[in-house]
């Protein structure tokens, strides 16, 4: 067969796990003081019902611990009942009113169809200021906020994330619009930036929020979604470890989002998660931020992740197909998503936001502190040692970190493969596009299990490529490439007759 046609190799994804099929039956959904915050009347719980919130009567609570909400007490901004959209946004923080323009919302009425446009003022827009309006109604009890070195769950409903982020898009979040705050260390929720200029990125983005908005605006979603914080405290001995590694599906098509339904699908993310969605940036992570929108809720409460954390969302709902990517990005119509749920009303929708580091210096990331960083990273968005191996979906991922943060694919790919096998997935690798990748990859992964390489085998080769193929190169590429180098050290270190794969080298 012709090489080119090839778009897949190593095991077929059929053979790789995904859930709801390999998960176990979850335990009873529980508010745990301290652990995880259900903002939900669990007992009242019912498929195809829209949640009852809990409890019944709105909780003040303005300190350090908690969201700041547009309907509390000591906002000294509260938006009045009936309040026109952009007035009330005008009205709510008088000192960005001249600030703040409007051309994207003013252009996306203009490039909108002359009904689309009518149904935005008449109808959409009016919808979205009443959900907005019922914050002390719908999210009544405290939001804690996720803080660095908590590992923390938070279980909302779908209608109570569409009211705050229907209060994101109004910019009604309090101490929340300048950088200068409390808040400095959390990513933007109000959409201000958004509103901005009037590139064609802006309009495509707002054309896929709207999208959201008028789903949820004329047909609430009924389900779950869990947010979970979490921190590694004690990183696995990547040295020491004989873990064999696990299996692996590389392909040059499709996508995490499409294909990878039902494993755990990477967020090539940001320290401060959603990374540029409410401004400018329209790579992986916001494009996945604005097709599950719901995402970008985690934006409200998320401190920025440290080295050692992971984020974990699980229960969005995808409302937005798209085309292209990054300046060709595209709003591609609304999306019908028909992921089962779980026993918690979830979509079987597992995202994890792990953010890469990121490199200007090409030879950066081979230093030994730096491999230990991204694989910790790495593990503890994939690790679930409170589950049985068997039970655990694949790893749905690709070039984590090597787009915008400008890693080594080949490098990035072996980490990701690395911390997988540690957590016990298999790995089902998107190349986007990139066919030499994806031989490459299969071709080093097969050469690992055939010479029955084990984790910590591979970690100690990573560092002998650093010491002697790095270290001294002095801002230059190194002369041997990784993977050539590897082929190389295994070779000669086993009987010559062994094997020949190792002449597949690149
Ligand atoms: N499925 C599989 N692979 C993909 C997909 C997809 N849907 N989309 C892109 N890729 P990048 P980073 C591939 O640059 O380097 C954001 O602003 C494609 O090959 O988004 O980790 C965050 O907020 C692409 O080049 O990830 C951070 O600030 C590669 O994945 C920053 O970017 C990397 O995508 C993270 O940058």
């Amino acid at each position: 067969t012709n090489p080119s046609e090839v778009s897949w190799l190593g095991t077929p994804i059929s053979e790789l796990k995904r859930m709801p099929e390999c998960g176990e039956p979850l335990s009873p959904l529980k508010d745990v003081p301290g652990h995880h915050t259900v903002m939900i009347r669990t007992d009242l719980l019912k498929k195809d019902k829209v949640p009852v919130p809990y409890p019944t009567r709105f909780q003040d609570a303005w300190n350090d611990v908690h969201v700041k909400m547009p309907c509390s007490s000591r906002n000294l901004f509260p938006i009045e009942d009936e309040v026109k959209a952009q007035n009330a946004m005008l009205k709510y923080s008088p000192s960005h009113a001249k600030k703040w323009d409007f051309t994207a919302s003013l252009v996306l009425s203009k490039v909108l169809e002359p009904d689309a446009a009518e149904h935005l003022f008449e109808s959409l827009l009016p919808d979205m200021v009443q959900l907005a309006l019922r914050a002390s109604e719908l999210c009544t009890k405290p939001i804690p906020l996720l803080k660095a070195g908590m590992n923390h769950s938070i279980t909302m409903s779908q209608e109570q994330v569409a009211c705050l982020l229907a209060n994101a898009f109004f910019c009604t979040f309090p101490r929340r619009n300048s950088r200068k705050t409390e808040y400095s260390n959390y990513p933007d929720i109000n959409f201000f930036r958004l509103f901005e200029g009037s590139s064609a990125k802006k309009i495509e983005k707002l054309k896929t929020l709207m999208c959201y908005f008028k789903s949820v605006t004329e047909k609430m979603p009924t389900g779950l979604v869990t947010f979970t914080r979490k921190s590694l405290d004690k990183p696995p001995n990547w040295k020491s470890s004989q873990t064999p590694l696990t299996k692996l599906h590389i392909t040059c098509e499709g996508t995490i989002e499409d294909d990878g339904y039902g494993m755990l699908q990477v967020d090539f993310a940001n320290r401060f998660v959603g990374g540029g969605v409410t401004g400018s940036g329209l790579v992986q992570e916001e494009i996945r931020f604005l097709i599950n929108p719901e995402l970008i809720v985690s934006r409200l409460f998320t401190e920025a992740l440290d080295h050692n954390e992971c984020l974990i969302i699980t229960g969005t709902q995808q409302y937005s197909k798209y085309t292209g990517y990054a300046q060709t990005y595209q709003w591609g119509g609304s999306h019908l998503d028909t992921t089962p749920s779980d026993g918690w009303q979830r979509r079987c929708t597992s995202i994890v936001a792990i953010d890469a580091l990121q490199f200007r210096n090409f030879l950066e990331q081979f230093r030994p502190d730096r491999l230990n960083r991204e694989l910790n990273k790495a593990y503890c968005g994939f690790a679930r040692p409170e589950e049985k191996s068997q039970n655990l979906a694949a790893v749905a991922t690709g070039n984590w970190g090597c787009g915008v943060f400008g890693g080594d694919t080949r490098l990035k790919a072996l980490l990701q493969m690395l911390a997988a096998a540690e957590a016990g997935r298999d790995v089902a690798y998107f190349t986007f596009g990139d066919s030499q990748l994806m031989t490459d990859v299969h071709n080093m992964h097969s050469f690992l299990i055939q010479k029955n390489i084990s984790v910590g085998k591979v970690y100690d080769l990573l560092g002998q490529y650093y010491s002697s193929e790095c270290k001294n190169c002095l801002g230059r590429r190194p002369d041997v490439s990784l993977y050539s180098f590897i082929y190389q050290q295994v070779n000669s270190s086993v009987a010559p007759d062994d094997s020949n794969m190792g002449s597949a080298r690149q």
